[in-house]
């Protein structure tokens, strides 16, 4: 049956990996008897030029009559300066919002002889594999109204939570914990915040639901120091909006790259949004030399979680494995052995090993 899928290239180096991905995905359809439609939408400050909102009604619309959705990246310098109602970031946080996608799923594994791409050392390295819930529609993202007061002396930002809110991810994070190695590690600042206060109670709640899981709760500070110092203590991490947006850019390190690692934005029923953990990277913007892995990577968890499509999601990781493992990277991996090649070149290796691995069998 033919699948739907909404593209939104957004800002910088979204434009770039969007592309890769969507050769990838010609590839498997190709390959393997799909049939994909893709329709491009606006988002962030591509649309702010275009429609004068980060979010026009238009793609909001076409997102949720999509079977899937990819996002590239939002945001730049051009619109840094905007009001906050007209930046970038809110096309993003409002195209999450109207999906109700709640759950961002951020996993994190070591890729198979990287290790030295991290600066980390590799004995630390090794064996990592984790995998970060975030809550993704919640907490001091969506305070209301965050404002200047006082003739601008003084701001205000709300962190809001509802029991509902944080009962639904810390199911998500056990379920993800029933299907990995049963360990879950709730993280959260419960030794300050109320907000936290209440999380912690509704994940020992919920514990008994759950008793093939061994839960711990660690305050966000640690986690963050052990992250980086014992990664491998760790499997599920459930945590909270901002907590997860900043520890999931700090497991990155343990790849070697943001620019390796794949995202899914989930709720219960309806359409999911695959989007890289980078951004819009403005720096390297323009000079085709972004790695397209963690775009192509979220593709293979759309196929998984959107489609069922799991021997195709297989495809693709192996086939970013392997080119990896013929030497192959971009530059943002620091590693002096192999070759350094472009987000072009980086996403054809990846398209013919797909390509050759079907035609072998
Ligand atoms: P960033 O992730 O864009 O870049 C951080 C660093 O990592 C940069 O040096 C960049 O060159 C590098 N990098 C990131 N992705 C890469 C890739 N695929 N290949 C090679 N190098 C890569 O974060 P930032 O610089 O803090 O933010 C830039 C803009 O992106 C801001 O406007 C920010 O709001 C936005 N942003 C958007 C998203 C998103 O759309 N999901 C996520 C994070 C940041
Ligand atoms: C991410 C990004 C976004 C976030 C920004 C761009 C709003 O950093 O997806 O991790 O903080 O959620
Ligand atoms: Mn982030």
């Amino acid at each position: 049956m033919k699948k739907h899928i909404v593209l939104l290239p957004g800002d910088g180096i979204g434009k770039e990996v969007i592309s890769s991905a969507k050769d990838v995905l010609q590839a498997i359809a190709e390959e393997y008897n799909h049939s994909f439609n893709f329709e491009t939408h606006e988002i962030g400050g591509a649309a702010i030029d275009q429609y004068g909102t980060p979010l026009p009604d238009s793609t909001v619309d076409a997102c949720k009559q999509a079977d899937a959705v990819l996002l590239g990246a939002v945001g730049g310098p051009k619109w840094d300066q905007n009001p906050s109602h007209l930046r970038p970031e809110r096309g993003l946080l409002g195209i999450r919002k109207a999906l109700d996608l709640y759950a961002n799923l951020r996993p994190i594994k070591g890729f198979k002889n990287l290790l030295h791409a991290s600066p980390l050392k590799e004995e630390v390295v090794a064996g990592s594999d984790l995998l970060i819930v975030r809550e993704l529609t919640g907490g001091l993202y969506f305070g209301t109204p965050s404002e200047r007061r006082d003739n601008g002396n003084s701001v205000v930002d709300t962190l809001t939570y509802t029991r509902k809110e944080i009962e639904r991810i810390v199911d998500k994070g056990f379920q993800a914990a029933q299907q990995r190695s049963g360990r879950l590690t709730s993280v959260d600042k419960a030794n300050v915040l109320e907000s936290s206060k209440m999380w912690r109670e509704v994940v020992e709640e919920k514990k008994a639901q759950y008793p093939d899981v061994v839960v711990d709760h660690v305050l966000v500070d640690a986690a963050a120091m052990k992250l980086i110092t014992n990664p491998t203590q760790f499997d599920v991490i459930v945590t909270e909006n901002l907590f997860g947006d900043i520890l999931s850019d700090e497991a990155s390190v343990l790849t070697g790259s943001i620019g390796m690692l794949p995202s899914a934005s989930l709720r219960e029923d309806g359409v999911g949004l695959y989007e890289p953990v980078h951004g819009s990277a403005p720096d390297i913007a323009g000079k085709g030399i972004a790695n397209p892995c963690a775009m192509i990577l979220s593709a293979a968890m759309m196929l998984r979680y959107s489609f069922d499509f799991n021997t195709e999601a297989k495809v693709i990781e192996d086939a970013v494995q392997s080119v990896l493992d013929a030497g192959y990277h971009t530059g943002d991996l620091q590693i002096e052995e192999g070759r350094q090649v472009g987000t072009a070149e980086m996403t054809k290796l990846i398209v013919d090993y797909i390509k050759s691995q079907h035609a072998s069998k």
